[in-house]
């Protein structure tokens, strides 16, 4: 039931709040994860993993990508991501101990579960799936289950789903860190980033707060043919994710790239045509981002920068900034995911497009 929204999609972002607790709900300690939320299995098989394989298709495989950045940097493990229509059909090299991970809402898209059947024959040490529908055939054919616990998701642009799936994600990182071992200082950002975890419902809350001035915004786009979206590190997956939420439901036409690519080509289509949204938190990376902006701005681009307000990006003409509330750094890409989900929305909505029922989609892909 929608309630009192206009759309499913609509209902579905500001459910994310409630759904980002009940993700975490009796999945934290004080200090820590809980390993044996995965399952009985998971903290031998979690130790033992050397290298993880994450494989997904569209919203679910952007979640993955991210998930590389957060298990390289906070548990030492390095990743490779794959879309499944492409991994079942190559010859991948298993190293000894890998573990293998899939990510789906539906846990019933064709390539996903071929892949995982697939890759039963190639000598992993197992599976885990992170999913949100209990006794799907993922879950069913995995050897671990996390399960996601959005609820019901009825419009087809994925959101809560995906934003579960990061959180699912963290958890993922934080087990395979801790099971690994962890050094002091390892421990002392674990705890950082739990105690964050825990803010992370009221501070999306907050972020929700930007709809009013999202929408107020849409306009620049309704005219618009094509957008490009930029972000660096572990927001470039967060990039790709806002474009195809505005191509799904508004079609319109638009790319993400890493900020550092610029200059490799995209900017030759850098005009007064071409809005370009740059998620630019307060990072390692946000002084090399701002020097692309630059280069955006210099071609006569009009940009929407989602950024905190300290970092000093200021509004004007041909750049228009959206204040993006706190949290600690390896919990930007959710946050930040919000407002691009309300910026599709309101544009779609402006462009009297088919919101929750986009043309050419299906919610559940369950054939190849
Ligand atoms: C986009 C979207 C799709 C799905 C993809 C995978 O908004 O919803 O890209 O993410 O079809 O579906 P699941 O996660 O069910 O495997």
């Amino acid at each position: 039931h929608k309630g009192e929204y206009r759309h499913f999609m609509l209902k579905e972002i500001f459910e994310q709040p409630e759904v980002i607790a009940t993700a975490l709900e009796g999945r934290l300690s004080e200090e820590g994860v809980l390993v044996e939320s995965f399952g009985p299995e998971a903290q031998a098989l979690f130790a033992r993993a050397r290298q993880v394989h994450i494989i997904a298709c569209g919203t679910s495989y952007h979640a993955g990508l991210v998930a590389r950045y957060w298990l390289e940097r906070y548990a030492g493990v390095p990743v490779q991501v794959e879309v499944a229509s492409e991994y079942r059909y190559r010859h991948p090299v298993v190293l000894d101990d890998t573990l293998f991970v899939t990510l789906s809402q539906s846990g019933e898209t064709a390539d996903t579960l071929a892949a995982l059947r697939f890759a039963k024959t190639l000598g992993y040490i197992g599976s885990l799936a992170i999913c949100n529908v209990p006794g799907s055939s993922l879950v069913r054919e995995s050897d671990l289950t996390l399960m996601t616990r959005a609820g019901p998701e009825i419009g087809v642009a994925s959101t809560k789903a995906f934003t579960t799936q990061l959180v699912a994600l963290m958890l993922l990182t934080l087990a395979m860190g801790k099971a690994q071992g962890l050094d002091d200082a390892q421990r002392a950002e674990q705890a950082e980033i739990v105690a964050a975890l825990k803010t992370l419902p009221r501070v999306c809350q907050k972020a929700l707060a930007l709809d009013g001035a999202i929408e107020a915004l849409s306009q620049a786009f309704a005219e618009k043919h094509h957008a490009l979206f930029l972000g660096r590190g572990a927001h470039y997956p967060i990039a790709l994710e806002g474009a195809l939420k505005l191509k799904e439901i508004s079609y319109i036409h638009a790319e993400a790239y890493p900020a550092g690519e610029l200059k490799h080509g995209p900017l030759a289509l850098v005009d007064s045509e071409m809005p370009v949204i740059s998620v630019a938190p307060n990072d390692d990376l946000l002084e090399k981002l701002k020097s692309n902006l630059q280069e955006v701005r210099a071609r006569g681009g009009q940009l929407f920068v989602f950024a905190e307000e300290s970092i000093g990006i200021r509004d004007q003409q041909d750049v228009r900034v959206l204040g993006v509330p706190v949290i600690h750094e390896s919990l930007t890409p959710l946050l930040y995911t919000l407002p691009l989900q309300l910026l599709s929305y309101h544009v779609a909505v402006l462009k009297g497009t088919d919101v929750d029922q986009p043309r050419n989609l299906a919610k559940s892909v369950t054939v190849e």
